[in-house]
């Protein structure tokens, strides 16, 4: 479960939770909240006394993207605080939480694990997307944080993923094969397992997608490199019999191949992934048929009973 800080939430998939039980309050907290554009170094630096006792504050700009839906006539735009690095944690999610803790309740961000696990505080921090809980704060210059690119901002760094979520409810995420006859589990060779490694890790953070320029101009009808990784773990599932019916749904000029091979997706991934490789694998098997390993008929119970 993810974690919205300080905003009520509509329509975000089931990952996501509010972190209060009432919306109103939430409400209340950040429209009352100081909007300074920076923090007083006098005031920060009593916040950070606490924190880091005889270091000498190491002061930091960081400018973040703000706006507020319920502001509609205000325009987007950066808002800068400056935080003492002596005090504060080394990632990004550490400064952010650091700054909505201690200086401006109103700043908005998800996140819930902060240990790259839940894929929730996915965002765009200078110029790279990735996860805020797996990313070092570069100590020297200023940095800029930014919602993931190209899609409708719910508030502040929050993307909307209604349709990032509804695009992979498409391709059905989930085995699809009739129950052994023993009603046992459908089993799998060590090396049909090893085939879904590099897949089945993937966070769903959409750092990829949202890095795609394919993905940025066609996202209504192109599925994206984060949802087409997850397409290709299934059809690379030696239990699941649905593959025709897979791959038939993808046989369309949208759905797969607007992906030129631009490698971004790759590029970013901040868990080392590389959907790019699933795409093209998908590809080569739409071109030339299954891969000699998945023609074989699939290891279940009954097989090895
Ligand atoms: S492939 Fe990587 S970047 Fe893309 S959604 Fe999965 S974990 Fe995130
Ligand atoms: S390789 Fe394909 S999916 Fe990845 S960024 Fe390029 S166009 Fe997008
Ligand atoms: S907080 Fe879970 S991935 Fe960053």
């Amino acid at each position: 479960m993810s974690f919205l800080a300080g905003t009520s939430l509509r329509g975000l998939g089931s990952r996501s939770t509010v972190a209060s039980t009432s919306s109103a309050v939430l409400r209340s907290i950040s429209t009352t909240a100081p909007r300074a554009l920076a923090t007083p170094a006098q005031e920060q630096a009593s916040v950070s006394d606490q924190g880091a006792k005889g270091k000498q504050p190491h002061y930091k700009d960081v400018s973040i993207y703000r706006w507020n839906p319920e502001e509609p006539a205000s325009k987007p735009h950066l808002q800068t605080y400056k935080v003492d690095l002596n005090a504060c944690g080394p990632m990004v999610l550490d400064l952010l939480i650091k700054i909505k803790n201690e200086v401006d309740p109103s700043l908005t961000f998800r996140r819930s694990c902060r240990e790259g696990i839940c894929g929730s505080c996915a965002m765009n921090i200078d110029g790279v997307n990735t996860l805020a809980c797996l990313c070092r704060i570069e100590k020297a210059g200023e940095s800029k944080i930014y919602p993931l690119p190209h899609m409708y901002v719910v508030k502040d760094l929050v993307p909307d993923l209604t349709q990032f979520y509804k695009q992979y409810r498409s391709i059905e995420p989930f085995l699809k094969a009739p129950l052994p006859s023993n009603g046992k589990e459908h089993l799998q060779s060590p090396e049909e397992r090893r085939r879904l490694d590099g897949l089945y890790e993937c966070i769903l953070c959409a750092c990829c997608s949202t890095s795609c320029p394919s993905y940025w101009w066609n996202q209504d009808e192109y599925l994206g490199p984060a949802v087409l990784m997850q397409s290709f773990r299934w059809l690379n599932d030696s239990r699941d019999q649905n593959k025709q019916q897979r791959l038939e749904k993808l046989e369309n000029s949208f759905s797969l191949y607007r992906c030129h091979t631009i490698l971004n997706c790759t590029k970013t991934c901040p868990k080392g992934l590389n959907p790019a490789r699933a795409i093209a694998a998908i590809k080569d098997e739409m071109a030339f048929g299954p891969p000699k390993h998945t023609a074989q008929a699939p290891v279940v119970a009954d097989a090895q009973a």
